[in-house]
């Protein structure tokens, strides 16, 4: 009984630890945030994903699109941030809004981007 609580604990104190990180799982009715459209080819082509999120968070692709995205396009009304480690400012970031970037080879930015944000 012990072990289970203490496990519990453990579990509930890693989830509010990381209340961002699983954004795009664990919000999907979010529908006052921007959507984003993600994929490992140029124009849209390869494996991509519809990522859902609120506006201000910082979303971590999941490992199939880390460091491999090579096309993003947000919804209309977004503008958004595709950036390096886990938003990181210090590092170099491209800008995206609506229809987005088509080949982030254009803006030297392919295969680079591992987390995004969107703003307002
Ligand atoms: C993407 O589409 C544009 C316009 O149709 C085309 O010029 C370009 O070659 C395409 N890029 C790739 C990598 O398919
Ligand atoms: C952000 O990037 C800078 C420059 O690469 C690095 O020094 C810093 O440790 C990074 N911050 C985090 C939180 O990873
Ligand atoms: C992006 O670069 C590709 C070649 O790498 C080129 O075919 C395409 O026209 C460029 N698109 C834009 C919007 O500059």
């Amino acid at each position: 009984m012990q072990f289970f609580t203490a496990i519990f604990s453990l579990f509930a104190a890693a989830a509010t630890a990381f209340p961002t990180k699983p954004g795009y799982l664990t919000q999907p009715m979010a529908r006052d945030a921007g959507d984003v459209y993600a994929c490992t080819g140029a124009n849209f082509t390869g494996d991509c994903q519809y990522l859902k999120q609120p506006f201000d968070t910082c979303v971590i692709f999941p490992e199939t699109l880390s460091k491999k995205v090579s096309s993003f396009g947000p919804d209309e009304g977004a503008t958004c941030l595709l950036m390096q480690g886990s938003c990181n400012d210090s590092m170099p970031y491209r800008s995206a809004s609506y229809p987005g970037i088509s080949d982030l080879r254009n803006v030297t930015f392919d295969d680079m981007a591992t987390s995004f944000i969107c703003l307002h």
